[in-house]
This record gives C-alpha cells, sequence and structure tokens, in this order.
C-alpha cells in the first residue's frame, strides 16, 4: 500500500497515541507511571497522555523536555467566566498542553453533550492554540441496525461545518460506543472501513484529509494495536485502560512506529 500511497501523492501522517486517563490516578501513581513512560523507548510515534485537570501541572513538570506531551479531557466552549466547575481552553494552555480531548462518548453520554457542543468546544480549543481530539462514534444498537456511518458522519459534520477550513487543526478520533471498555475491538477491517468514511467526509468539507489525523479507541492493547495501526487510515490510537499501565502503554505506542 505505501506505493500506491507514494503514487496518489498521499502527505505522510506521524503517527500518534493518546493516553487517556480519565479520571483515574493519584500523584504517587501517577509519578510513577510517568517516570516509566520516560524511561522507556517509545518507538517513533508522537505520543501523549490526557490527564485529569488536577494533575496538569505535575504532569507538565514531569514531561517538560521529555518527548511526550500531555493534554485535558475535556474544556469549556466559553473562554472564562461563571462556569462553576468548567475548564478553559486557555487554562489548559497556559499549563502546556498541547491536547484536548472533546466529544468522548463518556461525556456525551454520561453529561448530556450535543453534536453542536462538542463542536463548540473544538473552536474553542483551537482559539486557544490547541489541537482537540474529536470524538465520534456510534453505540452497538446503532451499528447493528447499519447506522454507523450515518451517527459518525452527523457528529463529524458538526464540528466540520462550525470549523469550516480550521477543522485541519483538529484530530480526529473514531472510537466505537460499544468498544470502549469492554474489551470487544473492532476489527481492523471494521475500523479501517469507519476511518476511510470519515476520510472522505472531511475531505468533501474541504480539509486537506490526507494529512488529517483519525485516531482508533476502543479496547486497543498491546496484542492488538499493530494490526489496527497498520490500516491505511488509522494514524494511532486513543488508549483508556491500557494507558495506565506503563508496559502495556510502551508496547503500544511501540506497535505504532
Ligand atoms: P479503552 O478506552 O481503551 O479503555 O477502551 C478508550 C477511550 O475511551 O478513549
Amino acid at each position: 500500500m505505501v506505493a500506491a500511497a507514494a503514487v496518489a501523492g498521499a502527505k505522510s501522517r506521524p503517527k500518534l497515541v493518546v493516553g487517556n486517563w480519565k479520571m483515574n490516578g493519584s500523584v504517587a501513581a501517577n509519578a510513577t507511571l510517568l517516570d516509566a513512560l520516560k524511561a522507556a523507548s517509545l518507538g517513533s510515534a508522537e505520543v501523549a497522555v490526557c490527564v485529569p485537570a488536577p494533575y496538569l501541572r505535575d504532569v507538565a513538570n514531569s514531561l517538560l523536555g521529555s518527548a511526550i506531551a500531555w493534554g485535558g479531557q475535556d474544556c469549556s466552549r466559553h473562554e472564562s467566566g461563571a462556569f462553576t466547575g468548567e475548564v478553559s481552553a486557555a487554562m489548559l494552555a497556559e499549563l502546556g498542553c498541547r491536547y484536548v480531548i472533546v466529544g468522548h462518548s463518556e461525556r456525551r453520554a454520561l453529561h448530556g453533550e450535543s453534536d453542536e457542543l462538542v463542536a463548540a468546544k473544538a473552536r474553542t480549543a483551537l482559539a486557544a492554540g490547541l489541537v482537540p481530539i474529536v470524538c465520534v462514534g456510534e453505540t452497538l444498537a446503532e451499528r447493528e441496525r447499519g447506522a454507523t456511518d450515518a451517527i459518525v458522519g452527523r457528529q463529524l459534520n458538526a464540528v466540520t461545518e462550525l470549523l469550516g477550513a480550521r477543522i485541519e487543526g483538529v484530530v480526529v478520533a473514531y472510537e466505537p460506543v460499544w468498544a470502549i471498555g469492554t474489551g470487544k475491538t473492532a476489527t481492523p477491517a471494521e475500523a479501517e472501513a469507519v476511518h476511510a468514511f470519515l476520510r472522505k467526509r472531511l475531505a468533501a468539507a474541504g480539509a486537506a484529509s490526507s494529512e488529517l489525523r483519525i485516531l482508533y479507541g476502543g479496547s486497543v492493547k498491546p496484542d492488538n494495536a499493530a494490526q489496527l495501526f497498520a490500516e491505511a487510515d488509522i494514524d494511532g490510537g486513543l488508549i483508556g485502560g491500557a494507558s495506565l499501565k506503563a508496559a502495556e502503554f510502551i508496547a503500544i505506542c511501540r506497535a505504532a512506529g
């Protein structure tokens, strides 16, 4: 496939592996995990960890000068003001974040986040100089009734419509809801089909989609990572559970390059 890509003039997309710690960790456990990551050889992929906001300062201090980037797991759509409990994109940027996850399915499902809100968060993040990692994904019921493309297409459209040409500054993560934290992974072919669909949609929206990275997330483990990352349109992973275990996360990073 390398030859075909070269013939088509496709840009190379450096692989990206992002750990999503979710609401896990402690000051001591984080230090141990980060020390292990820093001591390891992670390969050539870009690596980042998205951590709970209270730990960002410590994580920044630990990772400064390393090759590992860091980010938040959510941000407000607003720049600042009376929004108790919210974290602004500017605050994340001030703490050296490169990335922020927006629209994770747990936030869509458990916090009622709409497509429109997720798009607004992506716009706010970009304006603060962050790279939003925009998550999309279908539930099992949606997949079973053949609505996967319609659902992820709708979720992506909200973002492309609001951002216009700025869509080029985002990373997209395809995370089938039924694969998150369940141990059930999409097969490489299932994932690739959705990634290729998303890339086509991005191209239709005017993005230089050959350069835009689309990550796969949902029960990525050391034993399935390499096969997933070998697919033409899978540019790395968004890793939940396995990102909390140093040996597993290191192995996944290595599988990406
Ligand atoms: P998982 O989570 O790797 O534990 O399935 C992925 C995610 O929710 O980003």
